[in-house]
C-alpha cells in the first residue's frame, strides 16, 4: 500500500473505553496523531475488581464521545481515514460487543476495511511503533488476564513457549492487594508500597524456579503472602510495606527465571520486549534488564502509558495487519477466548488462561 495509512483503533475488552488515531507510513514506520484514554477505575474500585455489567454500560456512554474526541485531535476526519480497527478479543464479551460494533458500523458507514483485532497481538506490536523494532523477538506478556512468554515471528506469528498454569501476574498483584487492604489496581499500590520495604523480611517461595516445565504459576506464591499476613493482623504500615517487597521480588524473580528459560529454547540474540499492564513496574523492568543484558539481549519496554491498555495499540496492529493485507469482515466475531498460539498445547491447569 502505497502513502500514509491512517487507522482509527478502539478499545473496550475490560475497564478501559480507548479510540486512538495513528498513522503508519509505506516504510513501516508511525506516528500517533491522538489517544485518548477514559479509565473505568473509580466505578470498579468499590467491588475490588472489574464487573462486566458495569464495565460494558461504561463503555456505551462514553465510547461515542471518546471516538469523536480521537478524530478531533488528530484533525482527521473519518472520511480521511484507512480504516477502522477493534478490539475483538480476548476480555469481557459485553465490552467486547460495543467497541467491535461501534467498529464495524463505522467501517459500513464509511465504506472503510475493518480490522478485528486481538488484544494480545496489540500487546505484543507496541514495540513495533515505539522503537521500529523488527521481528522476530521473544515477547513477555504479563496483564491482568494473560502472562506468557511468546516468540514473536510477525504480525499473525506467534509461538507461545510458556503460560501460567492458575493466576496471570496481574491478577497476582491484584489479589495480595486487596488482602492487604490496599486499593485498586494493585500492581501500582504494591510498587508503591514495596519502595520502602524490606524485601527479606519474609520467606516467601519461588513458584516454578529452576523447573524444566516451562510455565508460570502463581497462586502459591498468592497463599504464602496471605499466610504471612495472617498473624500480624492488624497490619502496621511496615509490615504492608515488607510484604509487598517481599512479594514484588518474588514476583520478579520467576518472570526473570521463565525468561531465561526460554531464552535457552529460542535462537541465540532475539530482543526481549516486555508488553502488558504488568510491564509498567520499574523492579520487573529492572530484573529484566539484567536478564537480557547477561542472555547478550535488550530489553525494550513501551513507555509506561502505552503498556496500560489504549487505542493506539489497537489502530497500530490494525495498520500492521492492514500492511499484510489482513482485513476482516464485517461478521468476525468477537471472542472472549482467543490465544495467539491456536496451535499451542494445553499446559496443565491453563485451560482459562490460553
Ligand atoms: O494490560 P492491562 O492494563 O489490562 C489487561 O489486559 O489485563 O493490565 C492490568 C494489570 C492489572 O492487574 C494491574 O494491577 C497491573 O496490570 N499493573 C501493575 C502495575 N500497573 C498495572 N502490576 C504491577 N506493577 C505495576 N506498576
Ligand atoms: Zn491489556
Amino acid at each position: 500500500m502505497n502513502g500514509t495509512m491512517l487507522v482509527l483503533g478502539i478499545e473496550t475488552s475490560c475497564d478501559e473505553t480507548a479510540a486512538a488515531v495513528v498513522a503508519r507510513e509505506a516504510d513501516g514506520s508511525g506516528r500517533i496523531l491522538s489517544s485518548v484514554v477514559l479509565s473505568q477505575i473509580e466505578e470498579h474500585a468499590p467491588f475490588g475488581g472489574v464487573v462486566p455489567e458495569i464495565a460494558a454500560r461504561a463503555h456505551v456512554e462514553a465510547l461515542d464521545a471518546i471516538i469523536a474526541r480521537a478524530l478531533t485531535e488528530a484533525d482527521v476526519s473519518g472520511a480521511q481515514l484507512s480504516a477502522v480497527a477493534a478490539t475483538c478479543g480476548p476480555g469481557l464479551q459485553g465490552g467486547l460487543l460495543v467497541g467491535a460494533m461501534t467498529g464495524k458500523a463505522m467501517a459500513f458507514a464509511l465504506q472503510k476495511p475493518f480490522l478485528a483485532i486481538n488484544h494480545l497481538e496489540a500487546h505484543a506490536l507496541t514495540v513495533r511503533l515505539t522503537d521500529g523494532l523488527a521481528f522476530p523477538f521473544l515477547m513477555l506478556l504479563v496483564s491482568g488476564g494473560h502472562t506468557q512468554i511468546l516468540l514473536v515471528e510477525g504480525a499473525g506469528r506467534y509461538q507461545r513457549l510458556a503460560t501460567t498454569i492458575d493466576d496471570a501476574v496481574g491478577e497476582a498483584f491484584d489479589k495480595v492487594a486487596k488482602l492487604l487492604g490496599l486499593p485498586y489496581p494493585g500492581g501500582p499500590a504494591v510498587e508503591r508500597e514495596a519502595k520502602t520495604g524490606n524485601p527479606a523480611r519474609f520467606d516467601l517461595p519461588r513458584p516454578m524456579v529452576g523447573r524444566a516445565e516451562p510455565h508460570f504459576s502463581f497462586s502459591g506464591l498468592k497463599t504464602a503472602v496471605r499466610r504471612a499476613a495472617e498473624p500480624l493482623q492488624p497490619l502496621k504500615d511496615v509490615d504492608i510495606a515488607d510484604i509487598c517487597a517481599g512479594f514484588q521480588a518474588a514476583v520478579a524473580e520467576c518472570l526473570a527465571d521463565r525468561v531465561k528459560h526460554a531464552f535457552r529454547r529460542a535462537p541465540g540474540g532475539l530482543p526481549l520486549v516486555i508488553a502488558g499492564g504488568v510491564a509498567a513496574n520499574q523492579a520487573i523492568r529492572l530484573a529484566l534488564d539484567d536478564l537480557a543484558s547477561q542472555n547478550d539481549s535488550a530489553l525494550y519496554a513501551p513507555p509506561p502509558a502505552l503498556c496500560a491498555d489504549n487505542g493506539v495499540m489497537i489502530a497500530w496492529a490494525g495498520a500492521e495487519r492492514m500492511a499484510l493485507g489482513l482485513v476482516d469482515t464485517l461478521d468476525a466475531a468477537v471472542r472472549p477466548r482467543w490465544p495467539l498460539d491456536l496451535a499451542a498445547e494445553s499446559a496443565r491447569g491453563a485451560g482459562v488462561k490460553a
